[in-house]
């Protein structure tokens, strides 16, 4: 018969090995996975959440506004890593010292929480943090050629740039100067060389007639060549006023805050859509409203760490405080009478943002870069090959103009039609 007690004692026993067997399982366990998943999904799975929330202020391998994110997971143990991701105000509030110290030397900028992210999502974002898009530094720098490479081609379709035509035209004038020079050193040194010589008093007069400029400019042909130059020279450019009417090409209006493109899109290389979010989407590109500033500069007050809060970035606050839009000033414009359609040229078309507005991440304030005229529009429909690549949407009509030797171009699909562009 058992007694009471030793049923007790077996109970207890029961139980202590229960917990040493959880103990033994979560040791075997962090034993043996302490690495971040490297799995494809995994990476692809993490980046997309990286992007919806982290890539405004992180690069994986580079500072920007806050660390370069790979190998936190080395500085750090995994479980700081995702409770810093998920409340890195928490973290630091419990006097953690490296994350103290990490808040310090980012001026005291503060990290979103991310309360809303999985377990699931945290990992992935490990995953992608260590894994994600590692640059092989040769695949990169031939990368590079082939897009100059193909800026080189780009400027050769389009004909001889404009600097380039000055300087030539510049060169030419100077070898027919020196021309000119020689030949009047020649001239000079033959007629010394003939009047030493014995000849017949008709032909050294021949020899030694001075040129009559004063007969030459009365001349009928010297007459009707400069009318003729001036005609042609009012005419260009009255012409070319005309064409001008109504074009506002390097209109850089002033903007009621002194928001730089050159520090947020060039320096810190905020991808362009992260403000301009209807830019893949929709026809409009958006000017972002003063919600999205505030996602960085509820907590960015100055620039350079330092005191106070910059006058610039008062007047975002004032707007949101009193509910009122920033006013910037409108810089490109197209009349009402036609269309133009954002998407379709960047998320379809593949075009870059800079082909049509220029270096914007180099501007501090934004100025229009091309003419915006029909003619401009046209000419690049005539020019730019569709990128069908990987659209299936193409493959069809790419079937079809196998046949002609020219490649498929936006004027092949329509883009000349009036209809296309005019309402
Ligand atoms: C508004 C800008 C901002 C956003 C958005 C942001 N961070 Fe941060 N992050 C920072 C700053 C700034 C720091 C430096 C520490 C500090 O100031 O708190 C930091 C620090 C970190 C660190 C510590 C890095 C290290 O080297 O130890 C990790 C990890 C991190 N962030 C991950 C993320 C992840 C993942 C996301 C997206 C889910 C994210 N952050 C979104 C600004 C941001
Ligand atoms: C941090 C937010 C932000 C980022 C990132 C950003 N922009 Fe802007 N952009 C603005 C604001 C605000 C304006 C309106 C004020 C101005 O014109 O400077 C603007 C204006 C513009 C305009 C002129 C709009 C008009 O009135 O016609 C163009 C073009 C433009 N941005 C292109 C770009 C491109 C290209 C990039 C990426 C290289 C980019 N932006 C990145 C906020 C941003
Ligand atoms: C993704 C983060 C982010 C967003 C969004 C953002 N900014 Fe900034 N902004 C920064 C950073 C980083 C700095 C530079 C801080 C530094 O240099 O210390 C800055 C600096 C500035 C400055 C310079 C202040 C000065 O005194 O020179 C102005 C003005 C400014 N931002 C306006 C804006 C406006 C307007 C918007 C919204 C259209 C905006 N920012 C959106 C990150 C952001
Ligand atoms: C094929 C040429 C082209 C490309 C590529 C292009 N844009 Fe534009 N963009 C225009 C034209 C034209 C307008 C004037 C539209 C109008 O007035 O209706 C414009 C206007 C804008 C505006 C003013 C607001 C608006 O939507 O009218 C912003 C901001 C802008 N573009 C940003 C961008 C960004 C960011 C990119 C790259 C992601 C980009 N654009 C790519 C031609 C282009
Ligand atoms: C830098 C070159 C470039 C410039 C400049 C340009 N486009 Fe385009 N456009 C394209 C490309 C590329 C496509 C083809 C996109 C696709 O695959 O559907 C396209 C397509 C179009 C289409 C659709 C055509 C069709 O048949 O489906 C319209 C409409 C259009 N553009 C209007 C304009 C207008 C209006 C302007 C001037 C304000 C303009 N584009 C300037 C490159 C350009
Ligand atoms: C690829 C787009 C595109 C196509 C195709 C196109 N246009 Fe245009 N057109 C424009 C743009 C953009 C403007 C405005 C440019 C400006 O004001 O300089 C314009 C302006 C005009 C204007 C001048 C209106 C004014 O008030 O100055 C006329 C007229 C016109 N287009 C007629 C036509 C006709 C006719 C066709 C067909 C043969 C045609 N367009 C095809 C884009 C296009």
């Amino acid at each position: 018969m058992l007694s009471k007690r030793s049923l007790v004692g077996i109970r207890l026993n029961f139980q202590t090995l229960a917990v040493l067997f959880f103990m033994l399982v979560g040791v075997s366990a962090y034993a043996a996975d302490p690495a971040v998943a490297s799995s494809d999904e995994a990476i692809a799975a993490g980046k997309t959440v990286f992007n919806a929330n982290c890539k405004q202020c992180h690069k994986l391998d580079q500072k920007n506004v806050g660390p370069a994110l790979r190998g936190v997971t080395d500085r750090q143990s995994i479980a700081w890593a995702k409770s810093f991701i998920k409340n890195s105000q928490a973290v630091i509030a419990s006097g953690d010292a490296y994350a103290t110290a990490l808040y310090k030397e980012y001026s005291n900028t503060v990290m979103p929480s991310h309360e809303f992210l999985s377990d699931g999502d945290l990992d992935n974002l490990l995953s992608y943090i260590e894994h994600g898009d590692k640059v092989d530094p040769a695949a990169a720098a031939a990368g590079d050629a082939a897009a100059s490479a193909g800026d080189g081609a780009a400027a050769a379709g389009s004909g001889i740039p404009n600097e380039y035509l000055s300087i030539i035209l510049g060169v030419l004038v100077f070898v027919l100067v020196l021309i000119l020079i020689v030949l009047g050193l020649i001239v000079t040194v033959l007629t010394k060389y003939i009047n030493k010589q014995d000849l017949p008093e008709e032909d050294k007069e021949f020899v030694s007639q001075k040129t009559d400029f004063g007969k030459i400019l009365k001349s009928d042909a010297v007459i009707i060549l400069v009318t003729a130059l001036v005609v042609a020279f009012t005419a260009k450019t009255a012409i070319d006023g005309l064409y001008s009417v109504g074009v506002q090409q390097g209109y850089a209006p002033a903007q009621p805050i002194a928001f730089s493109h050159a520090l947020h899109a060039g320096q810190y290389e905020i991808a362009c859509q992260y403000c301009h979010t209807g830019v893949e989407i929709g026809k409009s590109a958006n000017i972002p409203s003063a919600n999205i500033c505030m996602n960085c500069h509820t907590h960015i007050q100055n620039v350079g760490g330092k005191e106070g809060i910059s006058p610039e970035i008062q007047k975002i606050y004032n707007a949101v405080d009193n509910n009122q839009p920033i006013e910037w000033v409108r810089v490109h414009n197209l009349p009402d009478l036609a269309y133009f359609n954002h998407a379709q040229h960047v998320a379809v078309g593949g075009v870059e943002c800079q082909t049509c507005h220029g270096p914007i991440q180099e501007m501090e304030v934004v100025g229009q870069h091309s003419t915006l005229t029909m003619g401009w529009c046209i000419d690049c429909h005539r020019q730019t090959e569709i990128a069908t690549e990987g659209n299936v949407y193409y493959d069809k009509l790419v079937q079809l103009h196998s046949t002609s030797k020219d490649a498929l171009k936006v004027k092949d699909i329509g883009g000349l039609e009036c209809a296309k562009c005019h309402y």
